[in-house]
């Protein structure tokens, strides 16, 4: 533990933490999982309207920007070096360690680095990049155009948390970081912090799902579902009929250069979080596109 709290200069909360019992069992997500990402893990300026986490802890690790939004879009001043929706966060140039590496006997189809929608994602879970480095943050003369491509120390101290003390440590999903109090054996799990062990998933990409992978021929005969709608930009399971892609059907992305339609982390999650238990349901925490009860996310493209 000392090694940890070394890593994040954080003497004085560690001095407090070690006068407390330690819990090494994982606690319940204090959000409610309904009506809006305000309500998911994915709101960190981790306050709500009624209860959820204190964010007094939190502060001295991420800038509060006090806006749900702010931590992946911007109206103005988004990202040019990506296509994603009116994009906010910085985006580094790494590289994965892909599926196909693994070797495995029975993979068909050509793998490429993570395309767009994946690379979304992991601009927060690979653990490169502090989970509050944005371009622009909230208010006028807030905007740092390096800010598109690297990760600036200064200008993310620049922020003044207004409803508690101010980050001078900009956290990154990573176990040194974030991870050292979200594990059980983050020694601060004694403040009921939650276990996000396996949510930071780095960049070797080996052990998960494989994504930047394309879609194969389906059909007739083959053990892969034909997805009934396309366009251009996307394939999508159209659940309802209504020829457009909802977010609870599970989807397919063409991100151009002839790599075809393939599979990334938004084709089977929505990181607004989906009522996917049915109308009026509670979010699938895991913010699936469809439950996976019964395996129906793995079962809308494999037959099997
Ligand atoms: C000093 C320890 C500490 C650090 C570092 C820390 N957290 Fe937390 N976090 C907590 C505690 C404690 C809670 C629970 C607060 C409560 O009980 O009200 C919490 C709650 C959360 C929650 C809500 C969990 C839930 O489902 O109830 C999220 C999401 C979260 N933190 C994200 C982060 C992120 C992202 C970082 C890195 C930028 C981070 N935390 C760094 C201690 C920490
Ligand atoms: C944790 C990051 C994150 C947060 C916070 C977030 N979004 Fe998104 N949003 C995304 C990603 C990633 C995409 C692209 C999804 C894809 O590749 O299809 C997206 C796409 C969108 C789109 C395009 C269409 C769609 O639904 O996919 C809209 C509109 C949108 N977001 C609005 C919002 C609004 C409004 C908020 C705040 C209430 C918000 N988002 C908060 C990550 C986020
Ligand atoms: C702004 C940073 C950020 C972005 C961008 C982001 N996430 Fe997250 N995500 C988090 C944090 C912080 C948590 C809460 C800590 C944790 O559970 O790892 C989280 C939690 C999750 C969880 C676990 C929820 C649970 O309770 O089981 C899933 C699944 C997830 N994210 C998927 C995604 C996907 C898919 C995308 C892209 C479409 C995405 N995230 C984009 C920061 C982000
Ligand atoms: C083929 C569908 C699919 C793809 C692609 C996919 N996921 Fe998931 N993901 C799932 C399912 C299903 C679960 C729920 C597993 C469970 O509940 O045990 C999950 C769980 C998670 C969790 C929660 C931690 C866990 O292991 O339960 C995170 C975080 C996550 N996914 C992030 C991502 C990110 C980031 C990507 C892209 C690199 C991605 N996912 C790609 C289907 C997918
Ligand atoms: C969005 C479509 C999609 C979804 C949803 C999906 N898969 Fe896949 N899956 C693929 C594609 C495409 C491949 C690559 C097939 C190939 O190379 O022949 C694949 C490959 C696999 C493989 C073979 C890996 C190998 O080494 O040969 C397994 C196992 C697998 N998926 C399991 C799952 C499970 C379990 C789920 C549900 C959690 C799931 N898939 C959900 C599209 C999907």
């Amino acid at each position: 533990m000392l090694r940890r709290c070394l890593n994040l200069m954080l003497l004085a909360a560690c001095a407090w933490a070690a006068g407390m019992a330690i819990a090494d069992t994982d606690r319940p997500t204090k959000f409610t999982n309904r009506d809006t990402i305000g309500n998911t893990r994915h709101n960190l300026t981790q306050r709500q309207a009624s209860g959820g986490p204190a964010g007094a802890t939190m502060d001295s690790f991420r800038n509060d920007y006090e806006e749900v939004c702010v931590y992946c879009h911007t109206p103005h001043g988004a990202n040019r070096t990506v296509t994603a929706p009116l994009w906010n966060r910085t985006m580094k140039t790494n590289t994965y360690q892909t599926y196909d590496l693994l070797g495995t006997s029975t993979l068909t189809q050509p793998v490429t680095q993570p395309g767009v929608s994946s690379l979304t994602c992991l601009s927060c879970h690979d653990g490169t990049t502090a989970v509050d480095s944005i371009i622009n943050m909230p208010g006028a003369g807030r905007y740092n155009a390096a800010q598109e491509t690297q990760e600036t120390t200064d200008f993310l101290n620049s922020w003044n948390n207004r409803r508690g003390p101010d980050a001078n440590v900009h956290g990154r999903l990573a176990n040194t970081e974030c991870v050292s109090c979200h594990s059980p054996a983050g020694g601060f799990s004694g403040l009921g912090a939650t276990d996000f062990t396996v949510f930071a998933i780095g960049t070797d990409l080996r052990n998960d799902h494989p994504v930047g992978i394309r879609f194969p021929a389906a059909g007739p005969g083959t053990d892969f579902k034909d997805p009934q709608r396309r366009d251009g930009r996307m394939a999508w399971f159209d659940g309802n009929g209504n020829a457009r892609p909802d977010s609870n059907e599970i989807r397919l992305y063409n991100a151009g250069g002839g790599d075809g339609y393939e599979v990334e982390c938004a084709s089977c999650h929505d990181p607004h979080g989906v009522p996917s238990a049915g109308p009026g349901s509670q979010f699938n925490a895991t913010f699936l596109r469809v439950s996976n009860t019964g395996s129906a996310v793995c079962q809308s493209c494999h037959s099997k």
